[in-house]
């Protein structure tokens, strides 16, 4: 459990609150490139509960911004994309995409002060195919952080952002959970039904795995360890990377580039942004009649509308309980739900808009979850009192933070394991890094 006190410092995320102000100290992927085109139509962005604006201006260069034109609040949202700006509609105010007003339209040239003017504007990035915008101080901006998934090319990725109706956390908790995954998804699976290749046969076939854990500069790491018997067990090392990133282990270690981030959108809502290789190994999941175990490619979406939470939103929702299928719940599949990460987000948003955790029991299996409640709360309350923590050097660390399975010998040291693990697969190099 987590008392009521934890529980609204880890899920308030406005401007002014611990967490809020924290989240603002790191780069927040925000949209896809391919959702905002040359002086095409603003898109409303809802982020950390704050209503922003987000348009690609004639050269290219994309703006985020407060959505309130700072002459008297009418919505950009209505703004004309205009050459190198946006108007407002109102009074015809221009501002260019770093907020520079650049025409004050209704009032005389003697009486102008647009180089007073500014609209509240973050700062953004662009990389492979996804927008970043950072939230914090605008004169200390720091390096974009090198996700491995997010230096492959554009066309090596998959890029999902999914809406998501409750918190970050309970998205994010989803991943530090790797005990679910022999229920929700595989509940009834043996590990005599996969292929003796496939490597979810162990997670099928122990439900109980051991835990070793550690935290790092970055957050937290986990692997469980299931063994079968034999000299070799298998380890899915899990990471969490501060504040809302995870990287589940969904492929061989040597080729797991992913990475996912719980974006807040507001207190109750998040969007789940998913960046990850192309073609993951099909055949981790393969059973022997040659189907693949609750793997489901892709999301079939609703058509996007232009409301704050219009985006991204999938046809399975709460609404339609998720299409549930009882029959097939009672006979081939543990949930009835279509496609595991469908289960993850029927099960998450079933908490409530946040989760009451004060009505928690938690167990051994959910070590990985306190810790990353505990980490997130005393960075909040810490950064508070003026402490940087050390993930806040996020572009230092990440680009040498992997997650993956492996088989390793017993008895081992996993740490020992895991980096050795690494060597396998270089990272992408500094100069790679910077051909961005
Ligand atoms: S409110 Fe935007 S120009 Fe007046
Ligand atoms: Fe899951």
């Amino acid at each position: 459990m987590a008392t009521l006190q934890d529980n609204e410092t880890l899920t308030r995320v406005s401007a002014g609150t611990p967490m809020g102000d924290l989240m603002r100290q790191y780069w927040i992927p925000a949209a896809k490139s391919s959702e905002l085109t040359k002086d095409s139509d603003p898109v409303r962005l809802m982020l950390l509960g704050e209503k922003l604006v987000a348009f690609r201006d004639t050269n290219g260069k994309v703006g985020i911004m407060d959505h309130r034109c700072p002459h008297r609040c009418a919505s950009l949202f209505f703004g004309r994309n205009e050459e190198g700006g946006i108007r407002c509609v109102y009074h015809g105010w221009k501002f260019d995409a770093d907020g520079n007003c650049t025409d004050m339209a209704n009032v005389p040239p003697h009486q102008d002060f647009k180089q007073k003017v500014h609209a509240k504007a973050y700062k953004t990035a662009e990389r492979n195919g996804l927008v970043w915008v950072y939230m914090g101080d605008q004169a200390n901006v720091p390096e974009l952080p090198p996700f491995e998934a997010n230096l492959l090319p554009e066309s090596e990725v998959n890029i999902w952002f999914v809406m998501r109706e409750c918190s970050y956390l309970q998205g994010l908790e989803g991943d530090m959970d790797t005990s679910h995954l022999g229920f929700l998804h595989y509940g009834l699976l043996k590990g005599t039904d996969f292929e003796q290749s496939a490597a979810q046969r162990y997670t099928a076939s122990n439900k109980t795995p051991e835990y070793v854990t550690k935290t790092t500069d970055w957050g937290y790491m986990y692997a469980a360890v299931r063994g079968d018997g034999s000299d070799e067990v298998h380890m899915r090392v899990s990471q969490f990377l501060m504040p809302f990133w995870t990287m589940p282990p969904v492929n061989s270690i040597t080729k797991n580039f992913i990475a996912r981030a719980w974006v807040p959108m507001d207190d109750t809502h998040h969007m789940f942004v998913h960046i990850v290789q192309k073609d993951v190994d099909p055949l981790a999941r393969k059973l022997l009649d040659g189907r693949s175990a609750g793997f489901k490619p892709g999301f079939d979406f609703k058509p996007n509308t232009t409301d704050w939470y219009g985006r991204f939103n999938l046809k399975q929702d709460m609404s339609n309980d998720f299409m549930i299928d009882r029959e097939k719940q009672r006979t081939e599949s543990f949930t009835g739900i279509d496609g595991i990460t469908l289960q993850d987000f029927a099960v998450t948003e079933s908490m409530g808009g946040i989760a009451p955790r004060e009505l928690e029991h938690l167990a051994a299996s959910d070590a990985a979850i306190a810790q990353t409640r505990r980490i997130l709360i005393n960075a909040a309350n810490g950064f508070k009192e003026g402490k940087r923590h050390p993930s806040m050097d996020q572009a230092a660390l990440v680009g040498k933070v992997r997650s993956g399975f492996f088989q390793a010998p017993k008895d081992g040291d996993w740490q020992k394991l895991y980096e050795e693990q690494l060597e396998l697969a270089p990272f992408p190099t500094a100069t790679q890094q910077a051909a961005e």
